[in-house]
């Protein structure tokens, strides 16, 4: 059974530990029961940002990606927990190029993430996010800080591949409106 107030306290419990599989055990248990989920946070309708939780250690997100949604390449500067419960989220990892190379960077992974599946990005990650299918697809993405007061995050052009602070409006412009009412 999914409570939002359960759930955060058993994501602070986790992240407070040393290692990844208590906070990856505790979405893989959410994220087991996706009926639960949508019967606390609603049925998803359209490309949205919910903020289910945020305080200086932590930040819940409910994304509901748009049908073939993308992002642009960006950063978190936090650790990352996500936690698909529907359609799915194909993600591309980015790396650095050596110094010299002015902010670039270039693709280094990918990782499809399908319901019921849970992956850990490390606080120095770099992703783009694509929703491959024609529907919504959705995800609790879990932070171990405050996502919306993080500073220097960045966003990488999709042309040059070439570093820029952090715009929410131009990594994934389907979400613009809903950041904004997180805020
Ligand atoms: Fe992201």
């Amino acid at each position: 059974m999914f409570e939002v107030d359960r759930f955060v306290a058993d994501c602070r419990a986790a992240l407070a530990e040393q290692g990844s599989e208590a906070i990856r055990a505790v979405l893989a248990r959410a994220v087991a029961e996706p009926e639960e989920i949508i019967r606390v946070l609603g049925e998803p309708t359209r490309a949205a940002i919910g903020m289910v939780f945020h305080a200086p250690d932590i930040t819940i997100l409910n994304v509901i990606w748009g049908p073939h949604q993308w992002t642009l390449p960006h950063n978190h500067n936090n650790r990352a927990v996500i936690g698909m419960y529907g359609g799915r989220e194909d993600n591309i990892f980015w790396r650095r190029l050596p110094q010299g190379e002015a902010g670039r960077i270039e693709a280094a992974g990918a990782r499809s993430l399908c319901p019921g599946e849970v992956t850990i990005l490390g606080r120095d990650i770099i992703h783009s996010v694509t929703n491959p299918v024609g529907k919504l697809s959705m995800a609790l993405h879990v932070y171990d800080g405050d996502l919306l007061v993080t500073p220097d995050r960045s966003h990488w052009d999709a042309e040059s591949l070439t570093e820029a602070p952090y715009d929410p409006e131009l990594v994934s412009p389907m979400f613009g409106q809903d950041l904004a009412n997180a805020r």
